[in-house]
């Protein structure tokens, strides 16, 4: 069937779409109803399925007879360890944990924060949760205590599965000490705390009253069996960045998410069960969860678990050595990392090195992909580099190619078309549908299709503020968009306080809040700007107190040290300008958008609203000043 029908399809028959998809999955209770309004009028899909997504991950397989196949290779230069499981081992692992977690208390409907590093335990912790119904909150391992303490502070989590480090190329970051600083900040005591040891160093010290050992728990434990939940039981929250400080908790519900990641690895990925994919994402993303997890496992795909980087561990050839050692066949990253890898090795030399023959195609999202880096992947690896956009809150992919049977069209720069289920429109401000090459708003006809967000989680309105008061029937993506005469999506970047550094999402009014909580700073404006190998990175312009001395230099280190404690070091803030004033609009809203520009050095247009133009040159000095 082609795209273009498979599309229409899925927008005027709606139902008998998505009910066919779902028979792609095994469910212990099919749907009799497919698509049900809540009270709140969002719509949610399979309400009467019943399903179990660990069964559909692992257990489904060794009943099929496939015990025996690898599901999970675990590379990891920065250990020296390689590793695989089957899924019967895996199965082993997952059962007799997921019954640990039982005997501590732990059922169906409680939470769990998983704050880990990239190790088959983090992947099993998530699998253990989804097996007995507890609804798991992974946290990057990358974030300060504070992110974490305000993730446990909204879930209230009734166990917190930890490890005792990660490891940056060759730094070993304790977790202990992080967490044990964001139990004491949390409101209520979380009950249960498993540490994995990894046994990296003697950290005897690092541990504190109260941790139960994850090996002993899983050595102990009865296995459990999966058990069967509602199609619209959440499987996990994800917490992700918004407009205002507070990251909102993206709820996401069990059979529309099965059903569509089984859709995307056929249909978009085009990928075979049995086969190798590899997303390089860490498990705290959305790509980790529906692509190095659920996606590939569903699917009975080979996936991969690589403790690294793409430079430096220890080369920029790190990523064809893994291509090649494990056959893959389909990988997804994002551009930034092909970006650092193309730095390092302008011309493909360390590509020759590996055998990709098995390689066939390489999908990016998670921040714009610029034309240069796709032509150098196509030149140097000579698998077509396939662009692709989507969001936490989608679960799985909005815009792309469905490239199965090998009849797409790449266009440059875009990525894509409008996946099945989402009907995708451009609007100006006033909802009005614009024309092929005019840039607008991306928004999205309700109900969204299976998999895509049931809502933030503690917060409905919150929920109907963000993304669905803008234009009524319609979901709201806080991104601009361009669609030309074939119906291919040009995506204009975040129209919101959003930022994408190194393919994280970051709030720009988080930043502002920790920066305004500087001594010294009176008020502050926090953009992000364009950057060569990161795409965008924070930029802060602060207005210093009346009396205040203190030099550029200072405030800069400290400003820049207070946001790696409080967010994390990828927030990737290194630069702070003093300014005596920030340009407004006659109102007093700060004009951040001019602020961009002005320092990425465009051409502006001065708004209409400016109180002062006088400001612009001022800035503009200052710019020159800071930069000499
Ligand atoms: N734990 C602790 N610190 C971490 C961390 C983690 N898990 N991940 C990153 N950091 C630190 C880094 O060590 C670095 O610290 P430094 O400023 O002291 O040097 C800082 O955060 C910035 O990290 P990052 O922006 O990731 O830069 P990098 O040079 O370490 O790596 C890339 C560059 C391209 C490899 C990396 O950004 C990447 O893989 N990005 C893709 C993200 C992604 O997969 N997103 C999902 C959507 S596809
Ligand atoms: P996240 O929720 O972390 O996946 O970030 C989602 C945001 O990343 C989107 O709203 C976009 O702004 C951006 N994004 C994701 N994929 C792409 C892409 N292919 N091109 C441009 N921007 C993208």
């Amino acid at each position: 069937m082609d795209t273009e029908h498979l599309f229409k399809r899925s927008i005027q028959d709606r139902e008998h779409f998505w009910k066919e998809q779902a028979r792609e999955i095994r469910w212990f209770r099919f749907p009799e109803q497919i698509l049900s309004e809540n009270k709140n009028s969002y719509p949610q899909w399979f309400p009467d399925g019943e399903l179990n997504m660990c069964y559909l991950c692992i257990d489904k397989h060794i009943e099929d007879g496939f015990g025996e196949q690898t599901a999970i290779v675990y590379d990891s230069p920065v250990t020296g360890q390689k590793k695989t499981y089957t899924f019967s081992q895996a199965r082993e692992e997952i059962s007799k944990l997921a019954g640990g977690l039982a005997s501590l208390g732990l059922q169906k409907g409680d939470t769990a924060v998983i704050y880990m590093p990239m190790i088959p335990q983090t992947l099993f912790a998530m699998l253990a949760c989804a097996r007995i119904g507890v609804i798991h909150n992974v946290v990057f391992g990358g974030f300060a205590p504070h992110e974490l303490v305000v993730r446990i502070d909204d879930c209230r989590p009734k166990a917190l599965i930890t490890a005792t480090a990660g490891i940056e190329i060759a730094r070993r970051i304790p977790y202990l000490p992080l967490v044990e600083k964001a139990i004491e900040l949390a409101q209520d005591k979380v009950e249960n705390i498993i540490v994995y040891n990894r046994k990296l160093a003697d950290n005897q010290h690092e541990m504190f009253d109260g941790l139960t050992d994850y090996e002993e728990l899983v050595k102990k434990s009865e296995p459990a069996d999966c058990i069967a939940v509602e199609s619209t039981h959440p499987l996990y929250l994800l917490y992700t960045s918004g407009t205002t400080g507070k990251p909102k908790g993206i709820t996401r519900d069990t059979g529309g998410y099965a059903t569509a990641l089984k859709f995307s690895m056929n249909y978009i990925y085009g990928v075979n069960p049995g086969e190798t994919y590899w997303a390089a994402s860490d498990f705290g993303w959305a790509v980790g969860h529906s692509f190095s997890v659920y996606g590939p496992l569903i699917n009975r795909n080979t996936t991969i678990i690589f403790e690294g980087k793409p430079v430096m561990t220890p080369d920029a050839g790190t990523f064809w050595r893994i291509i090649s050692e494990y056959k893959v066949s389909v990988m997804f990253t994002a551009p930034t990392a092909i970006r650092a890898i193309k730095k390092e090795d302008p011309d493909g030399e360390l590509v020759k090195k590996y055998d990709l023959r098995h390689f066939k195609k390489q999908f990016l999202a998670g921040e714009r992909c610029d034309v240069a880096t796709l032509d150098w992947f196509e030149k140097y690896i000579g698998v077509p580099a396939i662009d692709h956009w989507w969001q936490t809150e989608s679960g799985w992919p909005m815009v792309g190619l469905m490239t199965s049977d090998g009849n797409y069209k790449i266009k440059r720069a875009s990525a894509g078309k409008p996946i099945p289920g989402y009907d995708i429109k451009i609007f100006d401000e006033n909802g009005l549908e614009l024309d092929a090459h005019q840039e607008g708003y991306l928004i999205i006809r309700l109900p969204l299709p299976p998999g895509a967000l049931l809502g933030i989680w503690n917060d409905n309105d919150r929920f109907h503020n963000s993304y669905l008061s803008q234009y009524k029937g319609y979901y709201f993506s806080g991104d601009g968009a361009i669609k030309d005469e074939d119906g291919y999506i040009f995506i204009t970047g975040r129209v919101d306080d959003v930022i994408n550094v190194a393919g994280h999402r970051l709030s720009t009014s988080e930043m502002e809040e920790i920066v305004s909580s500087h001594p010294d700073v009176a008020e502050c404006a926090v953009v992000g700007i364009d950057d060569d190998l990161k795409g965008q990175v924070p930029f802060a312009t602060v207005v210093l107190k009346n009396g205040s001395d203190i030099s550029n230099d200072l405030i800069e280190q400290q400003i820049v040290q207070t946001v790696r404690e409080k967010i994390s070091a990828v927030a990737c803030l290194k630069n702070v300008m003093t300014v005596k004033r920030l340009p407004k609009t006659r109102s007093g809203k700060i004009l951040r958008k001019l602020i961009r520009t002005l320092l990425d050095g465009k051409e502006f247009r001065i708004p209409s609203t400016i109180d002062d133009e006088k400001i612009i040159e001022e800035i503009q000095l200052k710019i020159k000043e800071y930069r000499s």
